[in-house]
C-alpha cells in the first residue's frame, strides 16, 4: 500500500491496525469510484472557478480523471487494498501523473465529504431504478387487472371469505407498486442535496463554488448546513432503504400468495418454467425457489436498514463507524434491486388456473352478499347478518361467483375498480 495520505513521518502503520480500519472498505469504495471520480471533477472546476486551480491544471486533472475511470471500467486500474480507500486512490493516481498538479486536488475537501457526496450519487441512481421497477410491475399488474378477470376466493385468516377475482389481486398490487414508485420519487427528492463543499464538516477558509458542484452534479439543491452533512449520513441511507423495502413488503406478501398459489393443495397458479428449479433428490418436483428467494429479500433491506440505525447512535460530525454503513447499503440495496428486477415479467407471465379458483368458491361465501342485500331492503343488518349466518350453506344456493362480482360495486371493488384512477396516478408519476 501506498503511504496514507495522513501518514506523518515518525509514525508507525500496523499492517494489522491498517486491514481492520480499511476492513473490506476499498472494495466497496469500488462500487462508489465512478461516482467520486464525478464528483472529483465537479471539484477541480469549483477549485479553477475561484483560482486555486489554474485552467491548465484544471483540464489536466479532468483529463486523467477521465482516463482512470476508463481505466477502472475496463481493468487497467484495479482498486483494491494497495490503496487505504477509494479517495485516496484517486489522489495517488493524480499525484503519479501530473506530479505537483495532483497534489493540488483536495484543497478545500475532505474524505468526510467525498464519500458523502460519491454515495449520495449512487443513492440517487439505485432510487431511480427503484422508481422504474415500481412502475414497471404497477403497469404489469393494471395491464393484466384489466384484460382479464376471473373469479377466485378471498381469504382473511386464511379462510375462504368472499367471492373475489383476479382482477382484485392485481388492483391491490397496482395501487401498492404506485404508493412505492412515489415513495422512491418523493425519497429521491429529499436526499437530492449536495454535501461537497463542506469538507471536514465544518467548511473551509475557501470561497468554494459550491453552487458549481451542485449543478455540475445534477443535484437539486445545496446541502446547506457544513455540520448537517454529516448528520445526514446513514439517515439518507436510511431512508433509501426504507423505500426499497416499502416495495419488498409487497412483493413478500405477493411472494407468499404466489408459493401458496403453486401448491397442489391450491393449484390456483402456474408460473413460468424459468422461475422454477427441480429438486436434486426428487424427480417429480417443480420447485418456486425465485419466488421464495424474492420473498426472503426483504430480510436483507430490513438487515441494512437496521444496521445502519444502530450505527448512528453517534454524536454530532464525522465518526469513522459511519464507514460500516456502506457494507449495508451495497448489501441491502443490492439485493432489493436485483428481487424488484424480476417482479414485472414474473407478474406479466404467470397463468391463473381458472377452474381451480372456481372449484374453490363455496356457497357459503355468498353469505355476507345475502346479508347485506337484506339490509340494503331495510332490514337491520345484525338481523340479516344472524339469519344468514344460520342458513350459510343454502343462502347461496343458484348463486354464481360472476353475480357476486357484478354486484360488489362499492368504489376500489370488482364492479367499480377505479383503474382509470390508478392509471392517472401511475401516467403522473412519469411526469
Ligand atoms: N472510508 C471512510 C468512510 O467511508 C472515508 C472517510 C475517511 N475519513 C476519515 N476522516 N478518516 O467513512
Amino acid at each position: 500500500m501506498p503511504q496514507p495520505l495522513w501518514q506523518k513521518s515518525g509514525s508507525k502503520v500496523d499492517a494489522k491496525i491498517m486491514r481492520f480500519l480499511a476492513g473490506d472498505d476499498v472494495l466497496l469504495d469500488r462500487e462508489f469510484f465512478l461516482h467520486d471520480i464525478a464528483a472529483s471533477k465537479a471539484h477541480v472546476e469549483g477549485l479553477a472557478n475561484i483560482g486555486v486551480v489554474s485552467t491548465d491544471e484544471a483540464t489536466a486533472l479532468k483529463r486523467e480523471l477521465d482516463a482512470l475511470a476508463a481505466d477502472f471500467t475496463n481493468g487497467t486500474f484495479v482498486l483494491d487494498d494497495h490503496f487505504e480507500d477509494g479517495h485516496s486512490a484517486i489522489e495517488a493516481r493524480l499525484t503519479e501523473r501530473l506530479g505537483e498538479t495532483g497534489r493540488k486536488v483536495h484543497a478545500g475537501r475532505s474524505r468526510n465529504d467525498q464519500v458523502l457526496v460519491a454515495t449520495r450519487l449512487w443513492l440517487k441512481e439505485k432510487l431511480v431504478a427503484l422508481a422504474t421497477h415500481c412502475k414497471a410491475a404497477a403497469r404489469v399488474c393494471l395491464d393484466r387487472a384489466a384484460n382479464e378477470t376471473l373469479p377466485m376466493p378471498g381469504y382473511t385468516h386464511l379462510q375462504r371469505a368472499v367471492v373475489s377475482s383476479t382482477s382484485m389481486w392485481f388492483a391491490g398490487f397496482v395501487e401498492g407498486f404506485i404508493d412505492d414508485a412515489q415513495r422512491a420519487l418523493d425519497t429521491l427528492a429529499w436526499i437530492d442535496a449536495n454535501p461537497l463543499g463542506t469538507a471536514a464538516g465544518y467548511g473551509v477558509n475557501l470561497k468554494l463554488d459550491r453552487g458549481h458542484t451542485t449543478r455540475a452534479l445534477g443535484f437539486a439543491r445545496m446541502q446547506v448546513a457544513a455540520t448537517y452533512a454529516q448528520l445526514s449520513r446513514g439517515k439518507y441511507e436510511m431512508a433509501v432503504l426504507e423505500a426499497i423495502g416499502s416495495a419488498l413488503l409487497d412483493v413478500r406478501r405477493l411472494a407468499w400468495d404466489l408459493s401458496l398459489f403453486t401448491t397442489a393443495e391450491f393449484g390456483f397458479v402456474n408460473l413460468p418454467a424459468e422461475y422454477t428449479t427441480g429438486s436434486s433428490i426428487m424427480p417429480n418436483k417443480r420447485n418456486p425457489d425465485v419466488v421464495e428467494l424474492l420473498r426472503a429479500s426483504y430480510a436483507s433491506v430490513a438487515a441494512a436498514r437496521t444496521e445502519i440505525e444502530q450505527l448512528l447512535s453517534l454524536p454530532s460530525g464525522y465518526q469513522r463507524d459511519l464507514q460500516i454503513s456502506k457494507g449495508g447499503i451495497f448489501h441491502g440495496v443490492h439485493r432489493g434491486l436485483i428481487a424488484l428486477e424480476l417482479v414485472p415479467d414474473l407478474l406479466a407471465r404467470m397463468q391463473w388456473n381458472a377452474a381451480a379458483m372456481r372449484a374453490a368458491i363455496e356457497l357459503a361465501m355468498y353469505a355476507t352478499d345475502v346479508a347485506i342485500e337484506q339490509a340494503a331492503a331495510g332490514v337491520p343488518f345484525r338481523d340479516a347478518y344472524h339469519a344468514a349466518a344460520k342458513a350459510a350453506q343454502s343462502a347461496g344456493q343458484g348463486r354464481t361467483p360472476e353475480h357476486s362480482l357484478a354486484a360488489r360495486v362499492s368504489p376500489g371493488a370488482h364492479a367499480d375498480l377505479c383503474l382509470d384512477e390508478l392509471r392517472a396516478r401511475l401516467d403522473s408519476l412519469d411526469q
